[in-house]
């Protein structure tokens, strides 16, 4: 796996390189910076007067389900954060009249003893695209606070190229919304949404972890296979995270080699244009119907903002 820091390559290139299985780092961008700001803004209203890092020492793991159920989706929907990725996009070099993106998520991965399940998952190792996302999505990561090895995200660089026996045959995006993201903040326990999940034992290592500063970026493809490292550090960490795809790259059916994902239904419908937020054009969509589109009406704002969507 390559790792590129600060890189200068320009979008075109950057997207090979991703596809073919680097990351790329950056550091805070203003806009960056400023998203995570106003995460933290809206995180530290919603739990005063405790302090969100350490709240699972403070309420009960209901009371922080309720705190969440309301945070999430405020910080999600709200027209602030959309701004920023635009500004962020724009700093990353990007083309906002051909980048789409899909509104950003705020993470939280609490001390695995405390909530590990439905509004705040800790995903098992998987690859985005076994949860429907074209093999063209990229994914930007960043920490709201400081973050340690031991509560960020692990990426397994060997399985990029090589495939590994999973259950994403079973998955189907419109489903998926239909069902179980209703339920997401009730699952509070145990998770019971079917997922798709890796069905042979892997190999954790070597994985490569990276810890960024507040509001640095980490690029990366859906296809990488990636899992929440268990917090084992006492700290809840929260994190942003989103999708985009390329315009250029959904007409031409470009992206990472898919080596074993058998997921159906596509999540072409969920991302926005840079510029007017504008959803992408029907046909191009299209492209990647597979039937079961038929089945299910896709809904065209799927992000409920309290599931927690791979
Ligand atoms: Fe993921």
């Amino acid at each position: 796996m390559n790792l590129f820091f600060d890189s200068k390559l320009q979008d075109a290139d950057r997207r090979k390189e991703l596809y073919s299985g680097s990351v790329f780092v950056y550091s805070p961008s203003p806009s960056a910076f400023k998203l995570c700001e106003f995460a933290r803004e809206l995180t530290e209203n919603a739990f005063h007067p405790f302090d969100p890092q350490k709240i699972h020492d403070h309420i009960p793991v209901e009371r922080c389900v309720e705190i969440l159920a309301e945070l999430k989706p405020k910080f999600i929907h709200h027209p602030r954060s959309k701004e920023l990725i635009q500004g962020l996009l724009r700093e990353r070099g990007c083309d906002l009249e051909k980048v789409y993106f899909d509104v950003p998520r705020l993470r939280t991965a609490f001390p695995s003893d405390y909530l590990s399940a439905g509004i705040a998952y800790a995903f098992h190792p998987h690859r985005d695209t076994w949860y429907s996302a074209p093999t063209s999505q990229l994914n930007w990561w960043m920490p709201v606070y400081d973050v340690c090895p031991d509560n960020i995200m692990a990426f397994h660089p060997r399985y990029f190229s090589e495939g590994v026996v999973n259950s994403s045959h079973t998955y189907n995006y419109y489903e998926w919304n239909r069902k179980g993201r209703q339920n997401a903040a009730q699952n509070i326990k145990e998770d019971t949404r079917v997922q798709p999940r890796p069905q042979v034992p892997l190999e954790p290592d070597p994985q490569v972890r990276v810890v960024a500063n507040v509001g640095g970026i980490m690029l990366f493809s859906a296809a990488q296979l990636h899992s929440t490292v268990p917090n084992t550090c006492g700290v809840t960490r929260f994190s942003i995270d989103f999708r985009t795809v390329h315009l250029d790259d959904v007409w031409d059916k470009a992206g990472a080699q898919n080596v074993d994902s058998k997921s159906t239904g596509t999540t072409m419908r969920d991302y926005i244009k840079g510029t007017d937020f504008s959803r992408l054009p029907e046909e191009a969509v299209e492209l990647y119907f597979d039937g079961t589109e038929k089945e299910f009406t896709p809904s065209p704002t799927a992000a409920s903002g309290v599931s927690e969507r791979s």
